[in-house]
């Protein structure tokens, strides 16, 4: 089959430059070793970059015969970054990899998330939006977590224990990533998180991985530690196995009401009486080596090659356009 891996490289081909610029990216390792592995398959694979250019790439590349993206696009700018290509392709009728438009709008947005869940009764923890520093927050309960509403990677996170920190906080936040705040009482506890991988009834769970805070109820996952100084895994976590069934239903529950597709990821953090409280859901799951999707999905027993490639697979299986051929 032939595959168009779609990725971020140069941010400044567009129209305009807007504030908010998209912080996460692959690696050109990762994305060699993406393309490696699909060519190990047979498959024909191309690199593109999801900038003003791609519609004339894609109109080239897929006028020559049938095929699908693999879409390794963060996306470059704006509130909406993860949703640019997927809205591309779809409006192209061109088949691709991962969520739709859809389940990636609803992932991103932490809030109309948690909304979602607090609706279909999956515990989340409480939480309260902010667009000023002048807004009433008598509300807000302490210690508390702040972070962008669109947030990724850990980038403004912070730690709050009163109001007069919090304005602070919320100010910052607005400045630096133009988007609502959104504050989570912080859950004191351990953090675990699960992968997906599939679609429907065959929607499978990795093991669940648990982030090594060597005991530490208060801590929690920074920007820094996440690129620089990734905090140890274990996986299969240990715990029992009903609290495990409990988080996997639970992280396949999200999946499906979401909408998500072919694969994500969920970040739980379980507080000191055994209760889960689901933080996010990563529907654009880093596949980077490091990371704690595939780790677990290496647990498994799959290599790298034969994960990625099942991603594809599960991907091909939900276009009818693709089987014809
Ligand atoms: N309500 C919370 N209670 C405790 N820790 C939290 C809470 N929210 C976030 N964290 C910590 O901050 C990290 C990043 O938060 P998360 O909501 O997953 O955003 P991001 O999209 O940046 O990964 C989490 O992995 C966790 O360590
Ligand atoms: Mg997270």
């Amino acid at each position: 089959m032939k595959v168009l891996i779609i990725c971020n490289r140069n941010f400044s081909k567009v129209i305009y430059r807007l504030p908010q610029q998209t912080k996460e990216i692959y690696s050109s390792k990762t994305i060699e070793k993406i393309a490696n592995s699909l060519e190990k398959r047979g498959h024909y694979v191309e690199i593109a970059d999801g900038n003003i250019e791609i519609i004339d790439r894609l109109k080239d590349f897929f006028s020559k015969g049938k095929g699908i993206v693999f879409n390794l696009s963060y996306g470059i700018q704006g509130d909406s970054r993860y949703v640019h290509i997927p809205s591309i392709l779809e409006m192209l009728g061109i088949p691709y990899t991962g969520s739709s438009p859809e389940g990636h709008t609803l992932a991103l947005d932490k809030v109309i998330t948690k909304i979602i869940l607090e609706h279909y009764g999956i515990q989340t923890p409480e939480f309260w939006v902010f667009s000023s520093p002048d807004e009433d927050m008598s509300n807000v309960k302490f210690p508390a977590i702040a972070k962008p509403r669109m947030g990724a990677l850990s980038l403004g996170i912070q730690l709050v224990n009163d109001t007069c920190e919090l304005k602070k906080v919320v100010e910052k936040i607005l400045e630096e990533f133009h988007q609502d705040v959104i504050v989570e009482e912080f859950i004191k506890g351990r953090e675990f998180s699960v992968g997906l991988l599939g679609n429907g009834n065959d929607l499978e769970t990795f093991p669940v991985l648990e982030f090594d805070f060597g005991g530490d109820i208060n801590a929690m996952q920074s920007t820094y530690l996440k690129k620089y100084k990734p905090v140890k895994k274990i996986c299969p976590a240990s715990i029992s196995e009903e609290v495990a069934i409990r988080m996997r239903e639970m992280s396949k529950k999200v999946f499906h009401i979401l909408g998500l597709k072919d694969y994500a990821r969920t970040d739980i953090r379980m507080d000191l009486g055994e209760n889960m409280h689901l933080l996010e859901v990563n529907s654009q799951a880093s596949l980077g080596e490091t990371g704690s999707f595939i780790h677990a999905a290496k647990v498994t027993g799959r290599s790298f090659e034969e994960f990625i490639n099942r991603i594809l697979d599960v991907a091909i299986k939900r276009y009818p356009m693709l089987k014809e051929n």
